[in-house]
């Protein structure tokens, strides 16, 4: 049985841990050819290390997403390695050390540059190849934080008086709306939009970032009244990578075991 990526060369963005790093497993497995770009060098060449392992056909690219010039080159080396570029998950976001009371201008300028400019370079940086093939898919790892004031980080700290930033939040909901308006601009040329927000994903970083009464908190607040593996997210990712979604564009699809539609 051939996979349904078969062929196809896809960049994740932060596949060195983590969402990332299960969405490389997946696509290697469902026959893509898989650059692993992450800013940490280390995990970066292990999982693609472990792609080329079992089989498939993978590199590492060093990028810091943040950086114009970065991502131009990773851009770059994935064409001259695979001769095209089908699929980019902007996965990569300032998650695992993300400071969550660091409300000051200069922290707040850095989680956006990472987390929404950094897919809009990554985005410019492949736009060239996928426009020049005529077809090309873009998933943006947007987040439920984007629309939900407990998950801003201010709400942890009632007894501030500071107006706070909502660095996360804020990157993520415009990540939202950087998807509606590229994949309006991106449609002519056959390249799809598309972003999906995970809910609870039980990753290190999440771990580490949420404490346990929250995670019970939000728990209870899903539907399914659990959270979520990292693997539970990679499904949708196949999807809108494959053909069967090139009917699908500038959609946003929460895979949170319903939280948000719970309001
Ligand atoms: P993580 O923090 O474990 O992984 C992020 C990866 O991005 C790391 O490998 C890191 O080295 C890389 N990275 C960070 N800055 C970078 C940069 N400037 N350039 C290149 N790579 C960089 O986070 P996790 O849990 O795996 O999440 C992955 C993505 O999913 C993030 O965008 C996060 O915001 C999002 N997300 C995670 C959820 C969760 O519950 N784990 C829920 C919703 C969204």
């Amino acid at each position: 049985m051939t996979g349904r990526l078969e062929g196809k060369a896809a960049i994740i963005t932060g596949a060195g841990q983590g969402i990332g790093e299960a969405y490389a497993r997946r696509f290697a497995s469902e026959g893509a050819r898989v650059a692993v770009a992450d800013l940490n060098d280390e995990n970066g060449e292990r999982v693609a290390k472990e792609l080329e392992a079992h089989g498939a056909e993978s590199m590492f690219v060093h990028v810091d997403v943040s950086h114009e010039e970065s991502t131009l080159e990773l851009a770059r080396a994935v064409h001259e390695r695979f001769g095209r570029i089908d699929v980019l998950v902007n996965n990569a976001g300032v998650y695992a050390d993300l400071e969550q009371r660091n409300d000051t201008l200069d922290y707040l300028k850095f989680v956006l540059d990472v987390n929404m400019i950094g897919p809009w370079l990554c985005t410019r940086a492949v736009f060239p190849f996928m426009k020049e093939q005529g077809k090309g898919k873009i998933i943006n790892q947007s987040s439920s934080a984007a629309w939900m004031y407990a998950a801003a980080g201010f709400a942890m700290r009632p007894e501030s008086e500071s107006v706070g930033s909502f660095h996360y939040s804020m990157s993520k909901a415009g990540l939202n709306a950087f998807t509606h308006f590229t994949a309006a601009a991106l449609g002519q040329f056959g390249i799809n939009v598309n972003a999906i927000a995970p809910g609870i994903t039980m990753t290190e970083a999440t771990k580490k970032q949420v404490p346990e009464q929250m995670l019970g908190m939000l728990t209870m607040a899903s539907a399914l009244r659990r959270t979520l593996e990292p693997e539970e997210i990679t499904g949708t990712a196949v999807f809108l990578a494959s053909d069967d979604s090139d009917a699908i564009t500038g959609q946003v699809i929460p895979v949170d075991a319903g939280m948000i539609m719970l309001g």
